[in-house]
C-alpha cells in the first residue's frame, strides 16, 4: 500500500516512520505539502522521480504553469517601451510582479526597488559592474560563495580595489565571525566598501547569520546579500533586515519561469551606482550627434532592452503560489526533513564500524538549511569517485548533484586544500586536464555529492536516498574503467 506521503507501507518502513514523526513532531503539521504535491506535482510521482536537486531548480506546480498560460491566451500584451493599449497592458504587469516581490520580501517601497534581470548572477553582474570600487574601497568576500559573486573581484580589482576573503573553519565550514569582524574592521574609511556573502551556502547548506548586515553597515560597508539559495525555503524579511543587493533566481523559489531573476536594491545604494554603458529602454534620451545619454532613473536605468514582458507575470503567479503555500511551513518541513537525512546517513557504518558517510557543513539543523553536501567513504577508507555515484543515481531516477556546485571556495575548504597546493596548481599557464587537477589538488571523489530538499520534498524522498546510499556499505567499487571527468 502507497500512503498519502508516496512511501509504501511495511512494518520496518512504518516503525522507521514513526521514530523519524517522533524526533521531528512537527513535521506533522506539514501534511498540507503532502497533499499539495499529490494536488499539483502528480507527474513527479507518476514518473517515479526522487528530486533531490532544489538548491539546482525549484519544481514548480501544475496550477502555476496553467494560470500563466490563461492569463497569455486571454489578452493581447505588446512591449512595454510605449504607451498604446497593449503596451500599457503589459506595463501593468510587469509593475504588478515589482510590487509582488516587494510585498513578498516586507520591503518598504520607499526604501527598496526591484531590477529586473535574466537571472541571479545577472543581478550581481549589475552590481560588480556598477559598485563605486576605488583604490581606497574594498571588496570583502566570505569564502563561502557562489562564483557568480567570486567574479565581482576582477571589477574590484580592475578598479585597483582591495579584495580580500574570509576563511571557513571546519567542521561545519561557518565564517568565524571573529575574523569576520577584524577584517570590516580593518578597512579603515575607504570609499566604496562592500561585503558579500550568501544567507545560504549552496554547497554546505550553512546558513551565515543575517545579523551581519547591521554588523557590517556600522563599519560603514554596503551589504550584498546573496539570496538564491535561501529565499527558496526560508522567509527573508526586509523589513527587519535591511542588505543593499539582494540578488536572485525565480526558477529556484518556485520552479518557473526560468530566465528571470531580479536584484532588490536599496534605493540609497542604487543612487550609488554608476553604470558602465547605456542602452535601450535604461534612457530617457541618448544622442549620436551630442555625443550623451542620460539614463532613466530609479530601476529603469538598470534593465538593458526589453523585460521578460511574458514572463513576469508568472513571477506574481509564482510568488502568490508560494505565498498561499506558506514559506513557514516549507522551511519547517525541510528542516525535519534533513535533520532525518542527516541523521539516517550519519548512522551509516560499514561492517568494521567506519563510517560510510563523510559530510561537508553541520551535522545538525541548527543555523543550516536543506542542502546536504558528502562523500561516500569505501571499507578501505576512500571516497567514492562522482563518476560511479552520479549514473547510479541517475538509473535509480534520483536527481542529485555532484561535483564543486560553482563554490570553489567551500569545496576548498571542505577538502582541506591548502592555499599553496592552489596557488602552485593554478601558476601553470594550461588549465591541466580536470582529472589531473582533480587528483593535484587532493580532492578525493573529484567532490562532493548534493543532496537538496524543497518545498514539496517528503519522506520517500529522505528514505529512498538513504536506501540509495546504504547501497555502498560494504562495497569497493570498481573505479578502473571511468571516463574522463566533465566538471570538479
Ligand atoms: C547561492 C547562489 N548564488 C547565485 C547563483 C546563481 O544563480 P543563477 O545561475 O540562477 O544565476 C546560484 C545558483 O545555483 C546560487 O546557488
Amino acid at each position: 500500500m502507497t500512503t498519502v506521503d508516496g512511501r509504501r507501507s511495511t512494518p520496518i518502513v512504518d516503525a522507521e516512520i514513526a521514530t523519524f514523526e517522533r524526533a521531528y513532531p512537527a513535521y506533522a503539521e506539514t501534511h498540507v505539502l503532502d497533499e499539495l504535491r499529490t494536488r499539483e506535482y502528480g507527474r513527479l510521482d507518476a514518473q517515479g522521480h526522487v528530486y533531490l536537486d532544489y538548491a539546482g531548480g525549484g519544481l514548480y506546480g501544475g496550477s502555476q504553469v496553467r494560470e500563466h498560460v490563461d492569463q497569455l491566451s486571454a489578452h493581447v500584451f505588446g512591449n512595454p517601451h510605449s504607451d498604446n493599449p497593449t503596451s500599457a497592458a503589459a506595463t501593468a504587469l510587469v509593475e504588478e510582479a515589482r510590487a509582488a516581490v516587494l510585498s513578498y520580501f516586507g520591503a518598504a517601497p520607499d526604501e527598496y526597488t526591484v531590477i529586473f534581470t535574466a537571472n541571479a548572477t545577472a543581478a550581481l553582474k549589475l552590481v560588480g559592474e556598477s559598485y563605486p570600487f576605488t583604490p581606497s574601497g574594498s571588496l570583502l568576500l566570505s569564502a563561502d560563495n557562489h562564483n557568480s559573486v567570486n567574479g565581482i573581484r576582477e571589477f574590484a580589482r580592475a578598479r585597483g580595489a582591495a579584495t580580500s576573503y574570509v576563511a571557513l573553519t571546519a567542521p561545519d565550514l561557518r565564517v568565524d565571525e571573529g575574523q569576520l569582524i577584524g577584517l570590516l574592521d580593518r578597512a579603515g574609511g575607504g570609499d566604496g566598501r562592500l561585503f558579500a556573502y550568501p544567507a545560504q551556502s549552496n554547497f554546505t547548506g550553512v546558513q551565515h547569520p543575517l545579523s551581519w548586515i547591521e554588523v557590517a553597515h556600522a563599519r560603514g560597508w554596503d551589504v550584498l546579500l546573496d539570496a538564491a539559495a535561501f529565499a527558496p525555503t526560508n522567509r527573508l524579511d526586509l523589513s527587519r533586515f535591511h542588505p543593499d543587493f539582494v540578488p536572485l533566481s525565480f526558477y529556484k523559489m518556485f520552479g518557473y519561469p526560468t530566465g528571470i531573476g531580479c536584484l532588490i536594491v536599496r534605493r540609497s545604494a542604487l543612487a550609488k551606482l554608476r553604470r558602465p554603458w547605456f542602452a535601450g529602454g535604461a534612457v530617457v534620451v541618448a544622442t549620436v550627434g551630442g555625443d550623451a545619454y542620460h539614463l532613466a532613473g530609479g530601476e529603469a536605468g538598470f534593465e538593458d532592452g526589453t523585460v521578460n514582458y511574458l514572463g513576469l507575470p508568472a513571477v506574481t503567479i509564482g510568488l502568490r503560489f508560494l505565498s498561499a503555500i506558506g514559506i513557514d511551513a516549507v522551511h519547517e518541513r525541510v528542516r525535519c526533513l534533513t535533520g532525518w537525512l542527516l541523521d539516517s546517513l550519519g548512522a551509516l557504518c560499514h561492517r568494521a564500524g567506519d563510517r560510510l558517510v563523510r559530510f561537508y557543513g553541520p551535522r545538525t539543523t541548527e543555523q543550516r538549511g536543506g542542502t546536504v553536501a558528502f562523500s561516500v567513504i569505501n571499507p578501505l577508507g576512500r571516497a567514492v569517485d562522482l563518476r560511479v555515484i552520479e549514473p547510479l543515481a541517475a538509473a535509480s531516477n534520483i536527481s542529485l548533484r555532484a561535483g564543486c556546485f560553482c563554490n570553489p571556495g567551500a569545496a576548498e575548504a571542505a577538502f582541506s586544500v591548502a592555499p599553496d597546493v592552489l596557488v602552485n596548481v593554478y601558476k601553470e599557464p594550461e588549465l591541466l586536464p580536470l582529472d589531473l587537477l582533480v587528483a593535484r589538488l587532493g580532492m578525493e571523489g573529484g567532490g562532493a555529492v548534493r543532496v537538496s530538499l524543497g518545498a514539496v520534498s517528503n519522506v520517500a524522498d529522505v528514505r529512498a536516498c538513504v536506501q540509495f546510499v546504504q547501497s555502498f556499505l560494504d562495497t569497493v567499487p570498481d573505479e578502473s574503467n571511468l571516463p574522463p571527468r566533465q566538471h570538479c
